[in-house]
């Protein structure tokens, strides 16, 4: 089967580049900043109002100081026909300093209701900022719940590179798709990848749709002609690996060989060929443990959408989404996600490397394993421009994405690889191997940036990497090979 058109396959064929004006504003914004964003305003032992973002030099206005989300319990009701959402929020939190108000990040939507420890709070919206006065300062180190009740149609984002996320129509019902930015669109949050948390997402559907999102099935039940889906995730999760996905689908439930659910839903118009599905779940979950570490979550499976327009597949956390059938080096790819990215996340989208390489270079390793090409022919073949996806992979260095709109781009996938490709022939295959399995013990279910990766390579081979980092993922330009 041709691979797809997505973001991780076909980085030429992807929609506009040009700079949009809402992207050169973002970029002015970080450097105004300097980088380090908007962080919460001094308060000395006071309470104050928690910042509008977590200083992301990408996104500055992503997520929010002041606290710390531990869990979020959505209750949503969706209707098809007039593309009407019903929400509720319930969000657990920890204040991380003493809290006069704090804000949520929420794209459109009317705010009906919000409460704070069960008593109103005040609400103020502008852009995608949504601000919540509780009716006592929250102080530091408190635990406290935060309940927002919201409607309207949700919007569909388009991010600076032609993309589109948020809350997109399908030809059945629709899909929350939240990377870089969109979960914003269905839910309010501290939509950074930073913090991230619970999910328990419960959604209502007219009778004879499915409701899909993360993590376990607990209940489904039907009353009056609607359907309630109740889905739990226990394993953290970033905001923008939560998904919902509305339509038609058959459903089948297996385990792999360790005996993890699986739960797979696929659109009937993409069913063909998708038989084999449950099998190469399998048999992808079993070579990652063994290769990387034992799978992180409780629960894995795929979504299979018709929704060609998308041009993508998302690793969304145990049930990564595909716009349609996927091929065997895309199941690789976002199944790798599950360790890399999902389980061990970046802590900034600037170190997006450490997904979307990452995961390609586990394509790269699957393919040496299963009697393709070898990692070393991949690499030559990027190198010296051969392989069909190394089109623009020397555009910018992986770890410095010049700006929100390249953040997809072939050199994070591609050189992103080879960067990895270039610490394995440096260190050998064992604290190669070594380094990603320590990589995802440390930083299971956590964060991480780039920073902590260098040191644990140089940590486990005792050897001084500096050149190696800076030259591939730090420097302009295509690297000469000695
Ligand atoms: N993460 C997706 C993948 O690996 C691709 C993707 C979709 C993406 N949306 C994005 C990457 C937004 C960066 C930003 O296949
Ligand atoms: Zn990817």
């Amino acid at each position: 089967m041709p691979a797809r058109p997505s973001l991780r396959v076909l980085p030429g064929a992807l929609l506009l580049k040009r700079v949009l004006p809402g992207t050169l504003l973002l970029m002015l914004c970080a450097a105004c900043t300097g980088g380090a964003g908007a962080r919460d305003a001094p308060g000395g032992d006071g309470a104050g109002p928690g910042a509008a973002g977590v200083g992301d030099t990408l996104f500055p206005k992503l997520g929010n100081g002041g606290y710390d989300v531990t869990g979020y319990r959505l209750a949503l009701d969706y209707e098809p026909d007039s593309r009407h959402l019903k929400g509720t929020a319930r969000i657990t939190a920890r204040a991380t300093r003493a809290l006069s108000s704090f804000h949520l990040d929420l794209a459109g939507l009317r705010v009906r209701e919000a409460t704070v420890n069960g008593r109103p709070a005040k609400t103020a919206r502008g852009g995608t900022e949504l601000t919540l006065t509780p009716a006592a300062a929250l102080p530091k180190g408190r635990t406290f719940t935060a309940t927002v009740v919201y409607d309207g149609t949700p919007k569909t984002l388009t991010d600076p590179d032609g993309s589109k996320e948020g809350w997109i129509g399908t030809d059945d019902g629709a899909v929350g798709l939240g990377e870089p930015t969109g979960s914003m669109t269905w839910f309010p949050g501290n939509n950074h990848p930073s913090d991230k948390a619970t999910y328990d997402i419960a959604v209502t559907v007219p009778k004879g749709l499915t409701a899909v999102s993360n993590g376990e099935l607990k209940r489904q039940d039907t009353h009056g002609g609607r359907t309630t889906f109740q889905w739990h995730s226990g394993e953290p999760m970033a905001g923008y690996l939560a998904t919902v996905a509305i339509g038609r689908f058959d459903i089948h439930t297996t385990t792999t060989g360790d005996g993890t659910p699986q739960y797979l839903a696929v659109d009937p118009t993409e069913a063909d060929g998708t038989g084999r599905l449950p099998g190469q779940i399998t048999d992808v979950i079993d070579w990652g443990s063994r290769t990387f570490g034992r799978y992180p979550f409780s629960s894995t499976g795929l979504i299979v959408d018709h929704l060609p327009d998308l041009g993508y597949a998302l690793e969304t956390q145990t049930r990564p989404y595909f716009d349609g059938a996927p091929d065997e080096a895309l199941i690789v790819h976002e199944l790798a996600h599950q360790w890399f990215g999902d389980s061990v996340t970046p802590r900034a989208w600037k170190d997006m490397w450490l997904n979307e390489g990452f995961a390609t270079y586990a394509e790269w390793l699957w393919e040496e394993d299963h009697d393709g090409r070898t990692a070393q022919q991949i690499f030559d073949d990027f190198y010296d421009g051969t392989d069909d996806e190394s089109d623009g992979i020397w555009d910018f260095p992986p770890a410095a994405p010049p700006s929100a709109e390249h953040l997809s781009d072939p050199p994070v996938y591609g050189r992103g690889a080879m960067v990895l490709h270039k610490l394995r022939q440096a260190v050998g295959d064992k604290t190669f191997f070594t380094i990603l399995r320590t990589w995802l013990k440390d930083h299971r279910h956590a964060n991480a940036g780039t920073g902590r990766f260098i040191a644990l390579c140089e940590r486990a081979s005792g050897k001084d990497l500096g050149h190696l980092f800076e030259v591939w993922l730090y420097r302009d330009g295509k690297p000469k090979m000695p």
